[in-house]
């Protein structure tokens, strides 16, 4: 009776310091992904309008800005110390704010616009990805 009760003390034990971990785990883990995959739903669309070649103004200021806002939290939400890696964050963020400022209204401008911004993507995912 007293061993099938530590026996099962033990297992009460393992599965709340399992969910503890979990849930520590869970609470760091989604936002890095969750920053990524918006800009990737943005970046997205934007591609998608290319294509169609339908690249209203308005709508391409509208994901430009979501972009740029949310890269706003690539740093503080990755907490990745190393220079190479804020240096891409910030050239992201500059050049995101070149993008608004050119205000593209059509698919040439657009093109034009999310080349460098994309080059930016690209040369972090080369290097931490
Ligand atoms: C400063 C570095 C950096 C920049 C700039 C950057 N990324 Fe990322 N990205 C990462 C890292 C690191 C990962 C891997 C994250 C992980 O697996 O937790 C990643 C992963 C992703 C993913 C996959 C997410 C997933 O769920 O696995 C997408 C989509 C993405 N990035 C889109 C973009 C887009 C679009 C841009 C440019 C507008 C961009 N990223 C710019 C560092 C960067």
């Amino acid at each position: 009776m007293r061993v099938a009760l530590l026996i099962l003390l033990g297992l009460v034990i393992g599965v709340i310091g399992t969910v503890n971990v979990m849930s520590t785990l869970g609470a760091r883990h989604p936002m890095p992904k969750a920053v990524m995959q918006t800009m990737g739903y943005h970046m997205g669309e934007l591609g998608h309008a290319l294509k169609a070649k339908q690249c209203g103004a308005a709508s391409s200021q509208h994901h430009l800005q979501r972009l740029q806002s949310t890269a706003t939290d690539i740093v503080p939400v990755f907490g990745v110390p190393e220079k190479d890696f804020t240096d891409d964050a910030s050239q992201l963020q500059d050049r995101l704010q070149q993008a608004l400022q050119s205000a593209p209204a059509d698919c040439a401008a657009l093109a034009a616009a999310l080349k460098p911004i994309d080059e930016t993507c690209k040369s972090c995912h080369q290097k931490y990805r």
